[in-house]
């Protein structure tokens, strides 16, 4: 059968994820993987949740199994609700949440309610792997402009916006992780968060907010997002379960204004019909019996060690004209060498000394960043981030021609 020629044109040109790739390495015993964004498997409240199943199936029985609205649970939607207002000092109402299956799922919805071929999305440079693909089966135009250590460079922003409009187009959304952001591990100042709004509003633009780790804060003042800022209801904001409960109960959320989310309501109800019910009764208890309140300070307790952990051995370790950043949360840290380093030529040498990361290009839709990777430094072992950084180092070493 002549398969290739029935493939969609987007569906022809998609291209599997370096995450993705590597994680089929990441199952061999003896590598130790920096290159997954995986939580800690101790972070996951086991017990509770037992706990909590058992008290949905004793109180809600057949109806937490059963299809659920397509925008979700209410006692799901009510929870999250009070949540992030609590939290952020949003104002959302239990109506102005969607239930997502992960918030994997609201990036792809999100791009497809948005995007013709063609469109201008802007990102951050470097931007979330999961994001690139996610948009790419969009075939959006990619503008994306370079993070400092306190967020975009806004004048490189205009000056990006003023282009696309000279060309007789409007960027479509502004897609942004502005805390502890994967893959760099860097948080955007107030200042740049309020400039960005201010932008947004001059142009008349989306801002997009993804935000999975900023209950991962480990030091530092809580800087509120950018949602909290937004006065016309131009920010997406999407939160997700996946790094402070489990990644595989699948359950993101997403806080829009009503029209936005009237037509991601039309095409979800396409894609998924509901998000899992059974997902969202557990979510809306954990949530309901406070909970996350406690486990959320034992995560960061793990997560901090270990990002300490990993930042001395790489201080310890690694070529002096290595430079990282140093996350105050979340889970990533991003690792840039000497520029005659090539860090997917690289990778096989790594995995030769059964080590993984992620290959810095896989980052930036314009494949730059071929000197820098992306380090998780949630999943290893104390002892194994240590061995781990010894083994990198061992291979940027080589790629120097220096062992
Ligand atoms: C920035 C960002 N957005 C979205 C996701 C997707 O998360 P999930 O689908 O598990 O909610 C991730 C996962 O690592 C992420 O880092």
């Amino acid at each position: 059968m002549d398969i290739e020629s029935k493939f969609a044109d987007i569906t022809r040109n998609l291209r599997g994820s370096a995450v993705r790739d590597l994680l089929k390495y990441a199952d061999r015993p003896e590598v130790i993987s920096f290159g997954g964004g995986m939580p800690n498997p101790l972070s996951f409240p086991l017990n509770e949740i037992k706990e909590i199943i058992d008290h949905i199936l004793d109180n809600y029985g057949a109806k937490a199994l059963q299809y659920s609205s397509t925008d979700g649970v209410e006692e799901f939607r009510e929870e999250v609700s009070r949540r992030i207002n609590s939290r952020y000092g949003f104002k959302s109402t239990k109506s102005d949440i969607i239930a997502l299956n992960g918030s994997q799922t609201g990036l792809y919805m999100v791009s497809k309610v948005f995007l013709n071929k063609g469109d201008y999305v802007i990102s951050e440079a470097p931007t979330y792997v999961g994001a690139i693909t996610a948009f790419n089966a969009q075939a959006p135009v990619w503008a994306p402009v370079d993070l400092q250590d306190d967020g975009m460079n806004m004048e490189m922003l205009e000056e990006s916006i003023k282009k696309v409009i000279s060309q007789g187009k409007i960027p479509k959304f502004i897609y942004v992780i502005p805390t502890f952001q994967n893959p760099a591990g860097l948080t955007w100042s107030l200042d740049k968060r309020k400039n960005l709004l201010e932008i947004a509003s001059k142009y008349d633009l989306i801002i997009f907010e993804d935000d999975p780790y900023s209950e991962l804060r480990f030091d530092g003042k809580e800087i509120k997002p950018i949602k909290s800022l937004d006065t016309e209801g131009r920010v997406i904001y999407m939160g997700t379960f996946s790094k402070v409960l489990s990644p595989g109960i699948r359950l993101g959320f997403i806080y829009a204004n009503s029209d936005i989310n009237k037509k991601i309501n039309l095409l979800k109800q396409g894609v998924d019909l509901c998000t899992s019910t059974f997902s969202q009764y557990i979510a809306a208890e954990y949530l309901k019996r406070g909970i996350i309140d406690r486990q959320i300070p034992k995560i960061v307790q793990l997560y901090r060690k270990k990002r300490d952990i990993m930042i001395e051995a790489l201080e310890t370790y690694m070529p002096s004209d290595t430079k990282f950043t140093r996350p105050d949360g979340g889970m990533f840290l991003w690792v840039t060498l000497n520029e005659k380093i090539d860090t997917e030529k690289m990778l096989k040498k790594a995995l030769e000394f059964n080590v993984a990361y992620v290959i810095g290009s896989a980052f930036y839709p314009d494949g730059r960043g071929r000197n820098s990777m992306r380090l998780n430094f949630t999943f290893s072992k104390d002892e194994d981030i240590v061995e781990g950084i010894k083994r990198l180092s061992r291979a940027v070493r080589e790629g120097y021609g220096l062992c």
